[in-house]
């Protein structure tokens, strides 16, 4: 079995070294036969082999092949908090945060970056930063992270190559990818950014044992996008990278480009996934969140909502029933379209429907869906199996009428 499988990768690398939709394996430019062997400059010297792993050495990894030594590091700044507190006292309520007027949060991509909602799986929040194009890079070194273009288009540049994203894409970032964005200058740019403690995957019930994403899933391997460029920098300098982790961001300059990469392969790497390619599944009657599913990570799902067929059963009711989700808290982050089973809530808005209380569409919303055939909605849904908090930075956003909003 092993070596069908390592013929067929070495007859697609044949076909096309830079496309390979075996399971996750991809690689970019120039890498040795073998890991950890000699692999030469054009001078001569050593290129710096870097080993990227996770889950110790037992999970998925990359190995990085630099010019320059990546732990030269020229100089170490003060560090200074990064980090976000839940809202005291908020007490037990639906909620919907409205972002829809705002505009920019912030100036650059780490200022502007306002979590809104967190427990200790995950945070989520909102960024439109001024300044389109980024002076320095990032690294998230305490979690993956999960950004959805709600509005934007740009070049996302990691030491992995270059990714061109756009809206609807969602970008999946393992934690510690050196990277900055270049945004387009034109129109808005409004980002959903969730980071989680937890690595963010694909759905493990969609995937067969050897990671292939399965005839039933709504997407398959077709639709993630990697790096598609790789981007090689030379340069000395002064580089600025900054680092978050504990909740601290840790300005560290290096004498190089990070940009050094000669060629990579392996398994963890960036990705973009459109929310335009997510096929949904519908039925006969209301089919539940979990046919949305799009990721898994550590203490939450995120589903994708998109135009869709409204159930076909002759006695169909489109719009969801009343529930209590007794031990999770579901947040909607409402992106396009019209929402059939809500009243107030526009494009950017965030509703969280808390365990403890029941939920369900508005009142009047359920009989005019009867007889709907389609929905035209695009929603990223968040679902924790930890109560999540409001930070107080999100109170700034707070619908106070969204609690009784239900009332007859
Ligand atoms: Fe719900």
């Amino acid at each position: 079995m092993q070596d069908g499988v390592c013929i067929l990768i070495k007859f697609v690398q044949d076909v096309n070294p830079n496309k390979i939709n075996m399971a996750y394996y991809f690689r970019l430019g120039d890498i040795p036969p073998k890991r950890h062997i000699q692999f030469r400059q054009p001078d001569g010297s050593l290129y710096k082999e870097e080993l990227v792993s996770s889950k110790g050495f037992s999970g998925i990894y990359s190995n990085l092949y630099h010019i320059h030594n990546p732990n030269n590091v020229k100089s170490i700044g003060e560090s200074s908090a990064y980090n976000w507190e839940p809202a005291q006292a908020y007490g037990l309520k639906q909620t919907h945060l409205k972002t829809s007027g705002v505009t920019t949060t912030g100036k650059d991509y780490l200022s502007a970056r306002k979590i809104l909602m967190m427990n200790h799986d995950v945070m989520m929040g909102i960024c439109s930063p001024e300044q389109r194009k980024m002076d320095y890079f990032f690294k998230n070194a305490d979690g993956d992270e999960l950004i959805y273009v709600h509005d934007g288009e740009g070049v996302m540049y990691s030491q992995f190559g270059k990714l061109k994203v756009r809206k609807g894409d969602y970008i999946v970032i393992p934690r510690t990818t050196i990277y900055r964005f270049d945004w387009i200058e034109e129109g808005p740019l409004r980002l959903l950014v969730i980071e989680s403690k937890g690595p963010i995957e694909t759905v493990k019930r969609y995937r067969n044992e050897l990671g292939q994403l399965l005839e039933h899933s709504p997407y398959c391997e077709r639709d993630i996008r990697p790096p598609g460029e790789l981007v090689t920098e030379d340069e000395k300098g002064e580089y600025l990278v900054q680092i978050k982790k504990g909740g601290m961001l840790h300005p560290y300059t290096y004498g190089h480009s990070p940009m050094d990469i000669v060629g990579w392969d392996g398994y963890l790497y960036p990705y973009a996934f459109s929310i335009y390619d997510f096929e949904p599944i519908t039925g006969r009657i209301h089919q539940p969140p979990p046919v949305h599913q799009t990721f898994q990570a550590w203490g939450f799902v995120i589903c994708s909502f998109v135009p869709r067929l409204f159930d076909y059963h002759p006695l169909a009711i489109p719009a969801p029933y009343n529930h209590s989700n007794i031990d999770s808290d579901e947040v909607l982050y409402y992106a396009e379209g019209e929402f059939m089973s809500r009243k107030g809530i526009d494009r950017g808005s965030f509703t969280m429907h808390v365990g403890g209380l029941p939920h369900g569409p508005h009142p009047g919303t359920v009989e005019k869906s009867i007889g709907a055939k389609s929905t035209e909605e695009y929603a990223v849904m968040l679902d924790t199996f930890k109560p999540l908090f409001v930070t107080s930075q999100g109170l700034e956003y707070v619908d106070e009428n969204y609690p009784m909003s239900w009332k007859e």
